[in-house]
């Protein structure tokens, strides 16, 4: 048997965090990972220029049942310190818009940065490794460090660290692992579910949606409960998508409906101000993309709401409500989600009220961590869910 103070489950951005800080204090730490190459998911990250941190980084920004759970570790190491972890290394960077940071060059300059720190700091990476067991060593009730089963040897470590990441995009790598494992030791899992992930439309939607794809513009996104994201919507031949859709799919519901404001309510009172003689149509035309006007003429609801063309000083008032209510709080229910193959995050996890959330360590399992996106925390879309893989890695890693 192999013996490490610290074996970290997991290579990715929250393992090889925990694994640096933790190797910084001196603790001997040894990494595995099944996957074939490091950092797969920072490789993909941001377009391949990973958005690492945002600028704007607050609790509020989490979906966790216990909202109060992240701002511990955001407090403790934020986005300015990995900020000046990237400068530290020379790391070119660019805001892109709200907050965002990416790489001028590629992802892989945050991949390289986290290796040269691991190995600097004396970390052990073993990649390509199946983890086939492990077990808590009790010694007369107390725990006495965990044993570790991976291909073929047998390693014994102090304290265990799970950095197994969520289900999102099985390609790169996903597994349950993490859920399993927390499962073993009796922690809770809350169901999870694809988070920041392309809508799907239902069949009745097809005929006048699909055409659409290609086409994108600025509108408000908001969720049945009342979160809103001012964000482009993208329609693609598979349905929905686009930063506005990615954000609101993480507050969505299956069966709930999405409404989209197209133009803000009180833009066609301006508009019949402004051109009263100009037809709905053509003045549509000049507000929104002409491809999404003529669908949204095809479809059921303008065509149940008995709107016809004509100059725009034509209109009733109750005319008026039911154009507003189309423009400006446009209902489709999605038909689902694209689910794990192409969502960014995994909704839910080991719940925190079973962690520390300044240690982030099983409260009944002394020495056991979860650490990222393994736990029920999921931030939204613009380098939040990279900082929270810091964040905690970090946080667990002075502790370890
Ligand atoms: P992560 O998934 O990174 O790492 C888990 C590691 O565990 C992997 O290396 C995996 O191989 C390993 N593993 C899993 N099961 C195992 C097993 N059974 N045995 C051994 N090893 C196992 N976020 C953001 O903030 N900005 C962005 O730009 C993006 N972009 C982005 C693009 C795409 C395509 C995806 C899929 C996701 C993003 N994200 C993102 C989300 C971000 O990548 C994610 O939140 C973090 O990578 C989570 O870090 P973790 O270390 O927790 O898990």
């Amino acid at each position: 048997m192999k013996s490490w103070d610290v074996i970290v489950l997991g290579a990715g951005a929250a393992g090889l965090m925990c694994a640096i800080e933790a190797a910084k204090r001196g603790r001997r730490v040894l990494v595995l990972d099944h996957a074939k190459r490091l950092g797969g998911k920072i490789l993909m990250s941001g377009g391949g220029r990973c958005n690492f941190t945002n600028y704007y980084i607050e609790p509020t920004a989490y979906l966790c049942q216990n909202p109060h759970f992240v701002k511990s570790a955001l407090a403790r190491y934020s986005q300015w310190d990995f900020i000046g972890l990237v400068e530290k290394h020379g790391i070119p960077y660019h805001e892109k818009t709200l907050g965002q940071l990416f790489c001028d060059n590629t992802a892989q300059d945050i991949i390289d940065m986290l290796l040269k720190e691991s190995k600097a700091a004396g970390v052990t990476i073993k990649s390509r490794v199946a983890i086939t067991k492990v077990e808590c060593l009790a010694d007369d009730e107390i725990n006495d460090g965990f044993s570790v089963n991976s291909s073929g040897e047998t390693y014994h470590c102090q304290a265990l660290v799970v950095a197994t990441g969520g289900l999102s995009m099985p390609k790169l790598g996903a597994t349950p692992f993490g859920y399993q494992l927390a499962e073993q030791f009796g922690l809770e899992v809350l169901p999870t579910r694809a988070g920041l992930v392309p809508f799907t439309l239902q069949p009745e939607d097809k005929a006048t949606l699909e055409p659409l794809a290609g086409v994108s513009l600025p509108v408000v996104a908001s969720s049945v409960d009342g979160t809103r994201f001012s964000e482009n919507l993208l329609f693609t031949h598979r349905g929905l998508s686009g930063p506005a859709v990615l954000q609101i799919s993480s507050y969505w519901q299956a069966g709930e409906a999405i409404h989209f404001e197209l133009l803000p309510a009180g833009a066609l009172a301006q508009g019949i101000n402004e051109h009263p003689n100009q037809e709905l149509k053509t003045w549509l035309t000049h507000q929104l993309p002409k491809r999404l006007v003529e669908a949204l003429f095809l479809r059921t609801e303008w065509q149940q709401a008995n709107i016809a063309n004509k100059p725009l000083k034509q209109y009733v008032p109750k005319e008026i409500a039911a154009i507003e209510a189309i423009i400006s709080a446009w209902a489709i229910k999605p038909g689902g989600t694209e689910g794990y193959r192409t969502a960014e995050v995994t909704l839910g996890g080991v719940n925190t009220d079973e962690l520390s959330s300044k240690t982030m360590m099983a409260k009944r399992v002394p020495n056991l961590y979860f650490i990222g996106e393994v736990m029920d925390v999921t931030g939204w879309l613009g380098g939040y869910n990279f900082q929270w893989a810091w964040s905690s890695g970090w946080c667990a890693g002075q502790v370890v």
